[in-house]
């Protein structure tokens, strides 16, 4: 989820670099760095924003060069861990977006080899490994050592004596900007747009060699590959958003990139980095908004998977619990790793002997830097208030917690443990099969935008989602919405149900159907306009729903991803019905830093 940049033409090559980075910069970053070829090969780079690396008065003369944005999913943002990277001889420099998954096996290869590594990046590896395989020929090279990665890149590479760019993607967009004289490649069109609108989108598995006057595009076998360009017409705002309308929207697309990248090197085997973490006997999942959605799902999942007794508690209640007070674990929630009341109930259980695991979006942020054991989302940048991809990427990461620990606890078979993992490297699949039914989700939302309140109900695994799915439609189109565990209905809100409330039902073929459908009828007597989110193939439920919006079957623990992102299609839908301002609701923060 970082942002390029490289430029290769007849101009200073400096100035268009640090350009270029500024424009990524509305993705959020937390380091910046850039490497000019002149007489040299000079690199700049530090952690912070492209400002901190102005402020260091780079003076760097050359024409061609790389610039680089990092988000951190290996190391935290330092100096050292930021790009470029150059090879132990100062030849090469590389940029890389992406996460290589088989680097570990990489980097010892290299230790072994006695080659010295400055960072504990997995993108320092490429380099490294492009120079040694470097026999004159930097494409050569770069093929080489990628027939050996495994993992999704976006990288460039310069060599010193070379007068040239390299560029390569898998499954890591690196788009290049075509103009007379001079060549462009950047990870996001808005970085170029100031200087062309001609692209050329690379494929997965291909590379590109850029001089000032060609550019040419090859595949990982050697054979080259016609090149095609597009003539953009979107203006620089849309492209940031990547032409879609609204960041909301972007990000609710990009989950399926959001959670393979969480499952990443830690699929099939587990290996999540948490050995020194200490097998409790009953965990605290403390977190706030969605995140405490993703806690109350996360609850479940410790006890059925792990089976470890498990409580999920408001950070904003957290000392006032019982609970606060027991050691054991402690699992903090948080998009950003900013929000003040699940930083002070963290701060609260640490001070009371309690260990922490943080499942956190933002690496280097205070409660990454302040809890011993980190669980990355790796969801990239979320520019949205309304938490999306990050939600379903934490509910990711609990998932494989919970694997985890119920394999350290003996709770599971190994054999039932790679049935869920294997069901989870599903996932990204089934939630695209729900993002191509945007359509129909689309049409419904006109169902629920006049409606002054609505019902969100669900049970079990889903019940979070109920109320994740009534959180996302309130904040975005204010109306005001509740959601409820379905079996609840009749103690109380069913006196508010008539022909003006619709109910949302979560109805996924699982064990909860039977009363579902229950409480389904119980609506529909009502009067009430019936939306049922259920499983593709499910007869049944149309004949008791007004609506009906499908998802792919799944293993039942893992339907709260998908019923959640037909939510969040249906929430973004109806707030655009209602002409809301998606990304930026009235009176919220994306990160809320007071208590
Ligand atoms: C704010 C945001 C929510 C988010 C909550 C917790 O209220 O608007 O979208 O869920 O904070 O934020 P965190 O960064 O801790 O996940």
């Amino acid at each position: 989820m970082c942002g390029i940049v490289g430029y290769i033409g007849a101009q200073q090559a400096q100035p268009i670099l640090l350009d270029s980075l500024h424009r990524l910069e509305y993705r959020g970053y937390d380091s910046a760095g850039i490497a000019v070829v002149g007489d040299t090969l000079q690199v700049e780079k530090c952690a912070g924003k492209v400002s901190a690396l102005e402020a260091k008065h780079p003076h760097f003369s050359g024409t061609w060069g790389i610039g680089h944005t990092r988000w951190a999913t290996h190391g935290p943002p330092t100096d050292s861990n930021a790009h470029p990277f150059l090879d132990a001889t100062g030849q090469f420099a590389l940029i890389h977006n992406g996460i290589i998954e088989n680097y570990q096996g990489l980097r010892q290869e290299l230790v072994t080899a006695g080659v010295p590594l400055t960072s504990q990046t997995d993108s320092e590896v490429l380099v490294q490994l492009i120079a040694r395989a470097d026999k004159g020929d930097t494409l050569a090279a770069v093929r080489s050592v990628l027939n050996r990665v495994e993992g999704s890149y976006g990288i460039v590479v310069i060599h010193r004596g070379r007068q040239e760019l390299v560029a390569a993607r898998n499954q890591s967009p690196l788009v290049i900007g075509l103009s007379t004289g001079e060549q462009f490649v950047a990870s996001d069109i808005p970085a170029m747009l100031r200087y062309t609108n001609e692209m050329v989108y690379l494929q997965d598995g291909q590379l590109a060699r850029l001089t000032p006057s060609s550019v040419e595009i090859s595949d990982l076998a050697g054979a080259s590959v016609p090149l095609r360009s597009e003539t953009i017409t979107w203006n620089a705002e849309d492209a940031e958003r990547g032409g879609y309308e609204h960041f909301m929207l972007k990000e609710i697309f990009e989950q399926p990139k959001a959670i393979l990248e969480t499952m990443l090197e830690r699929v099939p085997d587990l290996d999540l980095g948490l050995e020194t973490v200490r097998l409790p006997r009953r965990i605290r999942l403390v977190a706030c908004g969605t995140a405490f959605h993703a806690a109350m799902l996360g609850k479940v999942l410790m006890e059925q998977i792990a089976g470890i007794p498990s409580e999920a508690i408001l950070a904003s209640e957290f000392t006032f619990s019982g609970a606060v007070g027991e050691p054991g674990l402690v699992i903090a929630i948080s998009q950003s790793g900013e929000t003040l009341d699940t930083l002070s109930a963290v701060r609260e259980a640490r001070r009371r002997g309690a260990q922490v695991v943080a499942v956190c979006n933002v690496m280097g942020s205070t409660l990454t830097r302040e809890t011993e054991h980190v669980l990355m989302t790796r969801a990239g940048p979320e520019i949205g208030v309304a938490a999306t991809k990050t939600f379903t990427s934490q509910l990711v990461a609990l998932y494989l917690l919970a694997a985890y620990l119920g394999r350290r606890n003996r709770h599971l078979e190994a054999e039932q443990v790679s049935r869920l993992v294997a069901e989870l490297r599903r996932l990204p699949r089934l939630v695209q099969g729900v993002l191509d039914n945007h359509q129909a989700i689309q049409m419904t939302a006109e169902w629920i935008a006049s409606a002054k309140d609505a019902f969100f109900i669900g049970r079990q695994f889903n019940y979070p989602t109920a109320l994740e799915g009534a959180l996302k439609l309130k904040e975005i189109s204010y109306i005001h919405a509740e959601g409820y565990a379905a079996g609840e209905l009749k103690h109380g809100p069913i006196a508010l149900f008539g022909k003006d409330t619709p109910v949302i039902a979560i109805v996924p073929k699982d064990e909860t159907y039977a009363k579902m459908i229950n409480a389904i009828r119980e609506s529909g007597a009502r009067g009430t306009p019936v939306i049922a989110i259920a499983t593709e193939g499910d007869q049944e439920v149309a004949q008791v729903a007004d609506i009906v919006i499908r998802i792919p079957e799944s293993e039942p623990r893992l339907s709260p991803v998908l019923a959640t992102v037909a939510l969040q299609l249906l929430s973004y839908y109806v707030a655009k019905y209602r002409g809301c301002e998606i990304d930026k609701p009235r009176n919220l923060a994306k990160s809320v830093t007071v208590e």
